[in-house]
């Protein structure tokens, strides 16, 4: 099978990682088409993944557009539809690993009678979507999508929650390179050393800078912790989220915790950062609809503690394989961080569950494996029964 996959972004979010790693699996036998370009390129470029930059009037609808800003979204990603429909001669399956890119898929699915695959990685709720969007997302899916693969249970859920076919929507979680994540002891000290961390306790931060990723929850917790607790918050505001970058800046100013949180932008030494804290914490305000950094952190043997949302829940099992506090609960992340500090014979022992957990549950060939079952099952004819008998 020849996959034709389509992202919205140039940037390096979540999404984009899951998919360097999905298309890495098919290499010659894909192209990726992006409808920006950035770091995504570049990065997709360094595997010898094939890939292109498509050329289009820059993207401004936003995930709460209403009705017109909606309509006129859709007008401006005519070019587009074009161009993906000329590329798609080429290939057997046009899969969608966004919601832009779900539009621009649907339409090209009409005209080439190829069949469409959905990666929903978004949770299609009031809370992510405005109406308009999530109605346009749900019925495009149900028209048009063959196979639709949730990230996670709960974003599955949401979308059958939202109107969404329950019979062509699956769960796969995403897969890493676990073998990729081991890092020695004095590696983990070097890392220490030169982020002068050495008798601290880090708690570390592993996501893009945006107001629902709840930075400023954590900030607001460690003004309450001892002050050899400190944080680094790695990530950059991918998707213009300067005004709240600004905040957070002024946030640490006010709380005089100038000296207590690293600011490390953007990086791609994941792995090395995460085996260098004593904590890593995940603070969405808004339901996860998976959340690599949790499974990442589990990889590195970090302790993690999770916003209890969303994909989350099916993630971490609290007190076992890590901790689980109320999305925005401030005081509550606060007790598990005091409590991570006071007792790390128990959050080794979490952090060791956790290990095991993730090493056993998201390795990346089986799931690379189970994801192109089910694309293959889409051109067969029985492609609904061929499903339901993979999973
Ligand atoms: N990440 C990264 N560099 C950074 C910050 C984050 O490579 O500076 C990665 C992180 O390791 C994870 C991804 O970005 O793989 C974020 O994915 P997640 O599912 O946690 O959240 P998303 O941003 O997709 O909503
Ligand atoms: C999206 C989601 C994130 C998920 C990622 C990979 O970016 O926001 O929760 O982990 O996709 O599927």
């Amino acid at each position: 099978v020849k996959i034709l996959f389509l992202d919205q972004t140039g940037q390096l979010g979540g999404a984009e990682l899951s998919l360097l790693d999905l298309a890495g699996f098919y290499h010659d036998r894909c192209l990726v088409a992006l409808f920006s370009d950035g770091p995504f390129y570049q990065a997709l470029q360094q595997r010898q993944i094939p890939a292109k930059v498509l050329r289009c009037r820059s993207l401004t609808t936003s995930k709460d557009s209403g009705l017109i800003a909606g309509l006129v979204g859709l007008y401006n990603l005519l070019p587009l539809v074009r161009q993906v429909l000329r590329l798609s001669r080429d290939f057997d399956v046009i899969y969608a690993n966004t919601p832009k890119a779900l539009m621009v898929g649907a339409m090209v699915s009409l005209m080439s009678h190829k069949p469409l695959v959905y990666h929903l990685r978004d949770i299609i709720s009031p809370a992510h979507f405005s109406w308009v969007n999530c109605r346009l997302l749900i019925g495009l899916t149900n028209a048009m999508a063959r196979l639709v693969i949730a990230n996670s249970q709960a974003t599955r859920q949401a979308f059958i929650q939202a109107g969404g076919k329950a019979s062509i929507a699956h769960t796969v979680y995403n897969g890493f390179a676990v073998d990729r994540r081991q890092i020695t002891p004095a590696d983990r000290q070097r890392q220490r050393q030169e982020l002068n961390l050495e008798q601290k306790f880090v708690v570390g931060h592993f996501s893009r800078l945006s107001p629902w990723k709840g930075q400023d929850i954590l900030i607001a917790a460690i003004a309450h912790c001892p002050i050899d607790v400190v944080i680094m918050l790695v990530g950059d505001a991918l998707f213009g989220e300067d005004e709240y970058v600004r905040q957070l800046h002024q946030q640490v100013a006010q709380l005089g915790l100038i000296d207590r949180v690293q600011f490390l932008g953007f990086r791609d030494d994941i792995p090395a950062l995460m085996s260098a804290c004593d904590l890593v914490a995940h603070t969405s305000t808004a339901p996860e609809p998976f959340g690599r950094v949790i499974v990442e952190a589990m990889l590195c043997e970090t302790a993690v503690v999770g916003a209890a949302a969303g994909g989350v829940m099916e993630l971490i099992e609290h007190k076992r394989t890590g901790w689980l506090t109320p999305p925005g609960d401030v005081a509550a992340l606060t007790a598990v961080i005091s409590q991570a500090q006071a007792t790390p014979i128990v959050t080794a022992r979490i952090a060791q569950q956790a290990h095991q957990y993730a090493a056993a549950h998201f390795q990346l060939l089986p799931i690379q494996q189970q994801i192109d079952a089910l694309i293959a099952s889409t051109s067969s004819p029985n492609h609904e029964l061929t499903t339901t008998l993979c999973i």
